[in-house]
């Protein structure tokens, strides 16, 4: 059984203060923590050991005799031998005790597994648990439903790869590390059997993954991800944020597209098919007449949400999304949390959400500011679940 919000909210009315926000030691950790700091707010890294000196030793918060931060911004480190062991029972209890207002990101819900963060990780969630599950693929409630019903538009479906009549993009998990990606494309069902078994042969990707594989249109166009705020404590409609946008740096797939063509026909064959292995992101800003489209998917998108998942997206999510031709987005993935790339506007925010709050503002910032205005006016509990 699913961790009743009523359940949550009776937390939160009891939590110790001051609270203490808190993010799984990966991902986006360090713009959580930076957003903290700047909103005066105290904050823990969740750390799996062995990963955790970014956190506990370059970027920890070192204060002078007099208290004040000297340097820093990451006030504390909890280290666990695995990250899934912070949702332990030992661990949740000390979670409670500190008062910790745990932000989700990709880590967060990579690590522990979804049915305990669901049905028995009793500490608040900044953001909307219910939705963290969307993002699997291989749900049949999965985030292209959604989409779906809010009549976003995403990448067509092929049915199978002898369906393949244009260039696809076939989406399953890594063989051997799950949480990354063994994708790859084809433009016809001979170039999918052919790529198939070479990526089968070196170990990228097994068979039994391809069953389950999504195969979609790829759309040809830059990659823009939308990272949007959404908050319940204003009226509706001034509830919808665009903070910033960032892309993605791709491993080889980066490597490939800086060589001029005749050195990538050179390459040996298994160099020629890229990785998806995502390695950094950098900042974008969008043509200005197409924001308004932006913000239109936004909008859909937690209208649906507040149907789908009541009480639908609570703050940060981020839309994926590919241009086309004719500059239209395309949704091929969604974050229904803080997205990947947010490090981007990290200290020093973005152009749209400086624009918005007149100084700098990130994802992670705003997300400590959401949690400060709920702390002050005695709402915490419409920003947790
Ligand atoms: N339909 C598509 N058309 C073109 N490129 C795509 C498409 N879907 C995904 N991609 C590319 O693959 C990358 C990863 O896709 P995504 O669906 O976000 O997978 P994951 O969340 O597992 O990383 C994207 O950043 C983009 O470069
Ligand atoms: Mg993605």
């Amino acid at each position: 059984m699913p961790i009743a919000r009523a359940e949550i909210e009776r937390l939160v009315s009891s939590y110790p203060t001051p609270a203490v926000v808190g993010a799984v030691g990966s991902h986006s950790a360090i713009d959580i923590a930076d957003g903290a700091a700047t909103e005066g707010l105290a904050n823990v890294v969740l750390a799996q050991r062995g990963r955790e000196a970014t956190y506990a030793r370059y970027f920890r918060t070192l204060r002078g005799p007099d208290g004040a931060r000297r340097r820093g911004c990451v006030d504390e480190v909890w280290e666990y031998a695995k990250f899934a062991d912070l949702a332990d029972g030992a661990s949740q209890e000390r979670l409670r005790g500190r008062g910790v207002l745990l932000v989700p990101n990709r880590a967060f819900s990579s690590y522990v597994p979804l049915v305990t963060v669901e049905e028995e990780f009793r500490v608040p969630v900044v953001g909307s648990r219910s939705m963290l599950r969307i993002e699997e693929r291989t749900e049949r409630d999965n985030y292209y439903a959604l989409l779906e019903s809010a009549g976003i538009p995403t990448p067509r479906a092929i049915p199978g790869p002898d369906a393949i009549d244009r260039l696809v993009i076939v989406k399953l998990p890594h063989a051997a590390r799950r949480l990354e990606r063994g994708f790859f494309t084809a433009a016809s069902p001979e170039e999918f059997r052919a790529k198939r078994d070479a990526l089968i042969a070196r170990g990228t990707i097994t068979s039994d993954d391809l069953a389950h594989a999504r195969i979609e249109e790829y759309v040809l166009g830059p990659v823009f991800n939308f990272n949007f705020f959404f908050s319940p404590l204003v009226p509706r409609a001034e509830g919808l944020e665009l903070l910033g946008v960032d892309e993605r740096r791709e491993s080889n797939l980066d490597g490939l597209v800086r060589l001029p063509a005749e050195q990538q026909l050179a390459l040996p064959t298994a160099d020629r098919i890229p990785d998806y292995l995502v390695v950094g992101h950098g900042t974008l800003t969008v043509r200005e007449s197409i924001l308004e489209e932006i913000f239109r998917l936004g909008e859909r998108f937690v209208d649906a949400s507040r149907t789908r998942y009541p009480p639908g997206i609570l703050g940060a999510f981020c839309l994926q999304t590919c241009l086309d031709r004719n500059g239209s987005p395309i949704v091929f993935d969604v974050a229904a949390r803080i997205g990947g790339g947010t490090n981007i506007h990290l200290g020093l925010g973005h152009p749209y959400g400086n624009a918005l709050y007149r100084g700098p503002m990130s994802s992670g910032r705003r997300i400590a500011l959401e949690i400060r205005r709920a702390l002050a006016d005695g709402r915490l509990k419409e920003i947790v679940s």
